[in-house]
């Protein structure tokens, strides 16, 4: 199998065009995960070539950053793999909330640093735009710990075309993160083509939209503990049918036309389109990695593409976006108290 790959600004070597995401390794909100096994994927990953790992310290509070740790630590050369990860989200309790400013990203780099086992992050990434602190404050502090060596490339998230015009009049954004796949397409109106426009490598998230298009989701499936696709829209009633559906019918043309499962069609369908640099493929276990043979060997022409396009469009009438996932803006401070106490 020959591995695509892709540049991404200031990132010295060529990244897989199939990165590893990680955010169910970290277990929390995906009913927990088994270590060693998700030692053995990234293991797997890297052994058929995969040299992009995402990750973010919000994916168990840390906890899928210290296993990649522990499994590049095991496996050494680190120098060939390419580690993304996040800040700009504060932990309170088990809540997440937005903060972009100078002092948490400053603190957040150092936990990353100390969990991932390492003197640098290749592309750090700010995970969520914060409305509360100024997009160039953000930028400024990324901006100076490039200039430290602490990080390599500077990358956004879920940044409309707005924040990152401003992010960059700062400091050069080397890529983009935004939602894609064949059910979340609204990346590609704006944020996809901007971002080719003005070369911001484009790292796609939930290739697979949260496992729905990997073809082994039927209506029996059970999830357990806190998996957030319990309450994930898309896999409940009215629309987890109609989804399903479009999963049977891309499984049928994927196999009559290719040979192949709706999984393949599914990342295929991403990385053919123009614009996409990377796409995120999250997964815990080594087997599921699978069909990234498969993926490798064909490209979907313009018929297929527009194919597929349209069982979506004619299967899914009550689409919904992945806007359920993002966290929330900081809580106002109380207000300090002023005078005498009562
Ligand atoms: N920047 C952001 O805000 C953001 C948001 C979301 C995701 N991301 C990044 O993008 C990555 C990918 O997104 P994602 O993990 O949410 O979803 P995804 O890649 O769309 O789907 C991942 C899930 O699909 C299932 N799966 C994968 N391969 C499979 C196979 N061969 N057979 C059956 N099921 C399979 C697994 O579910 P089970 O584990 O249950 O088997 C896996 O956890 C994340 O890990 C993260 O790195 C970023």
């Amino acid at each position: 199998m020959v591995m695509e790959t892709t540049k991404i600004p200031d990132i010295p070597i060529p990244a897989s065009r199939v990165g590893l995401g990680t955010w169910a390794i970290g277990g929390f909100q995906w009913g927990g995960a088994d270590d060693d096994e998700s030692v053995r994927t990234i293991h797997a990953a890297l052994d058929l070539g995969i040299n992009l790992i995402d990750t973010a310290p919000a994916y168990g509070f840390g906890h899928s950053e210290e296993v990649i740790g522990r499994a590049i630590a095991e496996r050494g050369q680190r120098d060939r793999v390419i580690i993304a990860t996040k800040g700009g989200l504060e932990r309170r309790g088990d809540a997440l909330f937005r903060n972009g400013t100078r002092r948490q990203i400053f603190e957040e780099v150092e936990l990353s640093l100390a969990r991932l086992r390492t003197d640098y992050i290749d592309l750090y990434q700010v995970h969520w735009p914060d409305p509360q602190t100024p997009y160039e404050e953000t930028a400024e502090a990324l901006r100076d710990l490039k200039r430290e060596g602490k990080i390599r490339a500077v990358g956004v998230s879920n940044y409309s075309i707005e924040a990152m015009e401003r992010f960059r009049r700062v400091t050069p954004i080397a890529s983009a993160q935004p939602p894609f796949n064949l059910f979340e397409r609204e990346a590609e109106v704006d944020i996809i083509p901007w971002c080719r426009a003005h070369g911001v490598a484009t790292l796609t998230y939930g290739a697979l939209c949260r496992g729905l298009l990997s073809g082994a989701i039927n209506k029996e499936t059970q999830f357990s503990g806190d998996d957030l696709r319990k309450v994930d829209p898309k896999f409940l009633p009215p629309r987890f049918e109609q989804y399903l559906k479009a999963v049977e019918l891309l499984e049928r043309y994927a196999r009559e036309r290719y040979q192949t499962g709706v999984l393949a069609l599914a990342v295929r369908w991403v990385l053919d389109t123009p614009g996409v640099s990377v796409a995120l493929w999250g997964t815990r276990h080594p087997g599921e990695l699978a069909p990234l043979e498969e993926v490798m060997r064909f490209r979907l022409d313009d018929e297929a593409r527009a194919y597929v396009e349209a069982v979506v469009a004619e299967t899914v009438h009550d689409p919904v976006g992945p806007e359920f996932m993002a966290p929330p803006e900081r809580p106002a401070e109380a207000a300090p108290h002023m005078g005498a106490p009562l």
